[in-house]
């Protein structure tokens, strides 16, 4: 019918809205026992424009519920990113004494033809369900028409507000302090430095193991083509980010579809959780689902590994699990593709720890939702030591040029054979590797049939270690 149509590529494990366009996560803050998401919102259209901040619910990372728009945009202005804090001790007096506010920092960027951008307040006293902007705004104003993505957390050194802002154009995260969310002091800038090949967007300042580490997001020059995320390690001392010496360009994901992602203000028990946007806006508005447009990426538990993030799905994705689909150990597979399992369904874990079978063998992997044709091959690439998505026969593949790829990342072939977690799901695969040293997302628009779990090396054979397929349980049942 109709409807199973337009719902072919829907997410069975990710937040994707009823309907409408979406792109980046806004407000990522936990409280009063929920996962608050906030996203960047068409509530009128399934392309980009009417810029409003869409909201949506978790108790547990995985099970969403969409909730009235939170923050519309009007006459006057669009809702551009942002961020959300809770203001415990009424600092903003935008709540009472009794009643401390939900504060959104966000841009405003004015519809009129100045096309200003600005940083403005709204707050709740309703744990986030309803939303009134602030009478006084915007509070913070520079006269730019390229300054936006306000990222605000409290900075437990100084005792104050701190706000990680863009000028993109600059390739400048430019950062203010304040008592109180209403009147910033402008501190210092960082940047331009490690990839300045796009705009610099959606800033996320946060400490992490004895660092902290700064997001930049950047549109194009991404390591796949078009939008990607960044990230630099350093001391912050409430005023001055200082980036350790020597990184050169590092990124949060080297596949094509991980943008704008920020963490959560205020998880709990210290946990560090990101959302990406899933989506590249080289095509992000012709992506072939409908009636929604775009989806989050899963949630991430991030840490940080001898100076390097490491990134792994948040734990309550085990929780899904249901009975495994395959498991095999100590097996060597020769030459060519071979079928693993003809029904993996559209969605499902996957667990693997696979190794070259000789010193010939070239490249080796598996390749997720293939049949008829189609296929997405993710594999290593011994001689170039990189792990790499070939998503060029992954299904509908047409609708942009720039979307068919092989997307790569260097990543060295650790002693015991490459291990592996990949997330497949309707329309995206999400692979950690090395420990979660490594990561590839790429969306996928196979047909609904292609369902089969392939192995695949070439120039030798390749050795199965070990391998385990997860059935899940769906978190979204549209
Ligand atoms: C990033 C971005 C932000 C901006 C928002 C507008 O994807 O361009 O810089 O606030 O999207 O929707």
């Amino acid at each position: 019918t109709a409807r199973v149509r337009a719902e072919t590529y829907r997410p069975r494990l990710h937040f994707s809205p009823a309907r409408n366009w979406i792109n980046d996560p806004n407000g990522l803050i936990h409280h009063a026992g929920l996962w608050h998401l906030f996203f960047q919102y068409n509530p009128e259209g399934d392309v980009w424009g009417n810029m409003s901040w869409g909201h949506a619910v978790s108790s547990d990372l995985l099970h969403w519920q969409e909730r009235p728009v939170a923050i519309p945009h009007d006459a006057q202005e669009m809702i551009f990113s942002g961020s959300v804090v809770y203001d415990e001790h009424n600092t903003s007096g935008l709540g009472t004494d009794g009643t401390p506010p939900l504060v959104a920092v966000y841009t405003s960027t004015l519809k009129d033809a100045t096309g200003l951008q600005r940083q403005s307040l709204a707050y709740s006293t309703d744990a986030g369900e309803t939303w009134t902007k602030y009478a006084g705004n915007p509070v913070l104003d520079i006269g730019s028409k390229e300054f936006r993505d306000p990222g605000v957390f409290w900075h437990e050194g100084s005792g104050r507000w701190v706000m990680a802002v863009a000028l993109p154009i600059e390739h400048k995260i430019r950062f203010y302090a304040s008592a109180d969310l209403k009147s910033w002091e402008q501190l210092g800038d960082f940047g331009p430095t490690g990839a300045t090949g796009g705009v610099w967007e959606c800033p996320n300042l946060f400490p992490l193991g004895d660092r902290w580490v700064l997001l930049v997001s950047i549109n194009p020059g991404g390591p796949a083509g078009g939008s990607a995320t960044q990230y630099f390690t350093g001391t912050f001392d409430g005023r001055v980010f200082a980036a350790d010496p020597g990184q050169g360009e590092r990124w949060v994901d080297r596949g094509a579809d991980c943008y704008a992602g920020i963490t959560y203000n205020d998880a709990p028990g210290g946990r560090r959780v990101f959302v990406p946007w899933m989506n590249n806006w080289l095509y992000a508005d012709r992506i072939p689902t409908s009636p929604w447009r775009g989806a989050m990426g899963f949630p991430r538990e991030l840490s940080l590994r001898d100076g390097s993030l490491a990134q792994e799905p948040v734990p309550e994705l085990t929780s899904l699990r249901t009975d495994p689909l395959l498991s095999l150990a100590d097996t060597t597979v020769a030459e060519g593709t071979e079928e693993l399992l003809a029904d993996s369904g559209q969605f499902y874990e996957l667990e693997a720890v696979l190794a070259p079978g000789s010193a010939a063998t070239a490249s080796f992997g598996i390749d997720v939702r293939a049949g008829g044709g189609q296929y997405t091959r993710i594999g290593y690439d011994t001689s170039a030591g990189e792990l790499f998505i070939d998503r060029t026969a992954s299904g509908a593949v047409d609708f942009d040029a720039d979307f068919p790829g092989v997307h790569r990342a260097p990543v060295a072939l650790p002693d015991g054979g490459l291990d592996l977690r990949i997330l497949v799901d309707a329309s995206s695969v999400e692979v950690y590797a090395a420990g979660g040293s490594v990561c590839l997302t790429d969306q996928i628009f196979p047909d609904p049939g292609a369902r089969a779990l392939r192995a695949h090396t070439s120039g030798g054979p390749m050795r199965i270690t070990s391998l385990t397929a997860y059935g899940l349980k769906p978190v979204s049942v549209r």
